[in-house]
């Protein structure tokens, strides 16, 4: 991720509370940003216990997640951040490429703790991703989506 994506992302995100804008620019941003990432996108909290696809850039993601499945289930269920170096060894993950070796899966709340979505980002290369990286998104989705209301 280059240096002014934070910079970036808040000047073009400032003052808006719609939560597909704010999802569909972070996708642009972060997927432009880094070459590790192959799919970024969002899944959406519609009705408890289930999320549906957001606004994502790369191939075509599955529509629909319950909070039971995957990676994004695991990280919407226990709202912890899901950094899985090996796919294959995650029991229950979605391959929705085949090519996927290693994902990112973050929580997306508002100020308030209520979950919007999560943010997943996959890497077609093995344990892609660190804790520096969670570390930063993080705070990142913390800010963009403080005033975004919950869907459901
Ligand atoms: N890998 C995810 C599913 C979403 S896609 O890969 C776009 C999972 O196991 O939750």
């Amino acid at each position: 991720m280059d240096d002014g994506l934070e910079q970036r992302v808040i000047a073009l995100t400032q003052g808006e509370t719609d939560a597909v804008a704010l999802m569909a620019t972070l996708a642009c941003e972060v997927h432009h940003s880094d070459e590790r990432f192959h799919w970024t996108g969002f899944y959406r909290v519609v009705a408890p216990e289930l999320m549906k696809i957001g606004p994502y850039q790369g191939g075509h993601g599955c529509l629909v997640i319950p909070f039971s499945r995957g990676v994004c289930g695991a990280c919407a269920r226990t709202g912890e951040v899901q950094l899985v170096d090996d796919v294959e060894a995650f029991a229950g993950h979605i391959a929705c490429a085949s090519s996927t070796r290693s994902e990112l899966v973050l929580p997306v709340r508002n100020a308030s703790g209520d979950l919007i979505a999560v943010f997943d980002i996959d890497s077609d290369l093995p344990a892609a991703f660190t804790q520096a990286d969670a570390t930063r998104l993080q705070a990142l989705l913390d800010q963009v989506f403080a005033d975004v209301a919950p869907a459901c």
